[in-house]
């Protein structure tokens, strides 16, 4: 399959009192045209620094190494003004605060209409153009759409901002969706409604999108593939099936077993003991080595590198390729979104 995006040991650092920290130390996945990727971990892995950098949006005083490429372009050396060109057309981002992307002082239908006019529907005549934000706006569950044109993002609550980004988002028909938490602060029916629209600009458009997100239910429902984040690292990346029922790094059967609780407030079902060690504090082999129940001496000597094909992993004794969680062999892939 034809790889859209081509993330190699991507690191981002800050300065920091006692020398440089690196939240995201080593991140390596691909995205191929046309798939939905779930990127998951607990809520402090480096998820959205990740993907802010990926973006050229890590911040002034970030230091960001590896590359990233994107058809012929590489995201971490590119200039700014061609990040710019390509967050304009070819990649969105949707984030998780909606006041972040949308213009205080412009009307939802006269933002939606500019997204519209980025992508691929520039030559709309006004009357076309606002009949496609009303449907747009309708399609993310807003409620009254052809009266929210007319509103500005202070008069719309939280939820509806939110909804209005991701039409926004939407609208600009990028080849590349970066989706972080996207669905998070929504109620469960509209959650499944956003997630079904990403799904079908993935099969209408071809779009490929990243679904960042803490919670395996909605992973479950949207996702071809898995990358699991942890401490800064991908440690298992693998199509959906085999994540679920063939986990090979204890990490990732550690969240399966914890599962709608990873960053939420639902209490989870077996939660992994410990937390996730801050970037400066991170011990100096496998990090998961504090929290894990099968760690042996050399996992404390060193980091255990990602490898393998289609199932990638990092861990000196990996679960057995043929285990399969005893205690839930016959579950469904589509549990409850929490
Ligand atoms: N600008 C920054 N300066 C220093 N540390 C940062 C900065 N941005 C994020 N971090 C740190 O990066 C770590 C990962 O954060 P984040 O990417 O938000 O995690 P996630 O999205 O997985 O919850 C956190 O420990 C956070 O404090
Ligand atoms: S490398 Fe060792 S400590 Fe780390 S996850 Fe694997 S078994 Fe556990
Ligand atoms: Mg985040």
């Amino acid at each position: 399959m034809e790889r859209l995006l081509e993330v190699a040991q991507l690191r981002v650092s800050f300065p920091s009192e006692s020398g440089p920290v690196s939240p995201v130390e080593d991140v390596s996945f691909d995205v191929h045209a046309g798939e939905i990727i779930g990127l998951v971990g607990e809520s402090g892995c480096g998820k959205s620094l990740g993907a802010l950098a990926l973006m050229g949006l890590a911040g002034p005083t970030a230091t960001v190494s590896g590359s990233a490429r994107y058809g012929g372009i590489d995201l971490v050396t590119a200039p700014q003004k061609e990040l710019e060109r390509l967050r304009g057309r070819d990649i969105a981002m949707i984030f998780q605060d909606p006041l972040s992307t949308l213009n205080p002082i412009m009307t939802i239908g006269a933002q939606i209409a500019e997204a519209l006019h980025l992508g691929a529907e520039r030559r709309q005549s006004s009357q076309q153009i606002q009949k496609t934000c009303v449907s747009l706006l309708s399609e993310v569950g807003l409620p009254q759409p052809a009266a929210r044109l007319r509103a500005y993002p202070h008069e719309l609550s939280g939820g509806m901002r939110q909804r209005a980004m991701i039409a926004m988002m939407l609208a600009r028909e990028p080849a590349l969706l970066i989706a972080d938490e996207p669905t998070t602060a929504l109620d469960p029916t509209v959650q499944a409604q956003i997630l079904a629209l990403l799904k079908r600009l993935r099969q209408q458009r071809g779009a490929a999108i990243l679904l960042i997100t803490h919670d395996f239910g909605v992973v479950a429902q949207t996702c071809d593939r898995i990358a699991v984040m942890y401490a800064g690292r991908i440690i298992e990346t693998a199509p959906v099936e085999d994540i679920f029922f063939r986990p090979r790094h204890p990490y990732t059967a550690g969240l399966l077993r914890a599962r709608a609780s990873l960053g939420g407030g639902e209490r989870p079902l077996e939660p992994i003991p410990g937390i996730v060690p801050p970037p400066g504090g991170r011990p100096k082999g496998c990090s998961f080595e504090p929290r894990c129940a099968l760690a042996r001496p050399e996992c404390r000597l060193s980091a255990p590198l990602l490898t393998g094909d289609a199932h990638k992993f990092a861990c000196h004794a990996p679960l057995p390729a043929r285990y399969s969680r005893p205690a839930e062999p016959a579950r469904s892939l589509a549990w409850p979104v929490a």
